[in-house]
């Protein structure tokens, strides 16, 4: 996380997983301990750091961004540590890697092809998405609107779902794909 976070720093980079969320994706791939774990969206890395931290000896990650720089230097992190790959370009050059064990959808995917991403998952895999304002409302509305992906996740019949606060502005869908 230290050096991810350093990156993060130095290149202003706004937009990394809150804490809240890396724990939760520390969880998730430490339990799949022999899994495959996929992440759209690198960033500076941090949520690949996170998951990378509940990686276990028998599994191995993957995680794509497509701003060249970025994933430059997220793979700069994971120089030695051969579980891990950092891939430049589109999400779905994702694909060839699937069935996810836990698919961590934060860029790419979760707003163009969400059916898809479900249809990556392994059975038993576990999906995260982050970044959800918590709604009282159903289905979900964000600004006055109802929330699409929101109501297409805990709605799936594929998907074991439910969304959990990360902080108490802040939610995020957890969901498990049914064998
Ligand atoms: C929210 S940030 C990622 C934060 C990171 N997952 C973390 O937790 O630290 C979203 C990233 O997705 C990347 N992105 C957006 N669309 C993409 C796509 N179609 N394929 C690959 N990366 C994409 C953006 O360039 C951006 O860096």
């Amino acid at each position: 996380m230290a050096e991810a976070e350093r990156i993060v720093a130095r290149l202003g980079f706004a937009k990394s997983c809150l804490r809240e969320v890396g724990r939760l994706l520390r969880a998730a791939a430490a339990s799949k301990p022999r899994g495959t774990i996929a992440e759209s969206g690198t960033g500076a890395g941090v949520g690949a750091a996170w998951l990378d931290s509940g990686l276990g000896g028998g599994a191995r990650l993957v995680t794509v961004e497509r701003d060249e720089g970025l994933a430059r230097r997220a793979a700069g992190i994971f120089v030695g540590d051969d579980r891990v790959s950092v891939l430049h370009g589109d999400w779905r050059l994702l694909e060839r890697h699937a069935p996810f064990d836990v698919f961590f959808c934060d860029g790419g995917g979760k707003r163009d092809d969400a059916e898809r991403v479900v249809s990556l998952l392994a059975p038993g895999g576990v999906l995260v998405m982050d970044d959800f304002t918590p709604s009282a409302d159903w289905p979900p509305r964000f600004e006055g609107e109802a929330d699409a992906l929101r109501f297409f996740c805990l709605t799936h019949p594929a998907l074991a779902a439910t969304e959990v606060l990360t902080t108490p502005l802040t939610s995020a869908i957890v969901a498990t794909r049914r064998s």
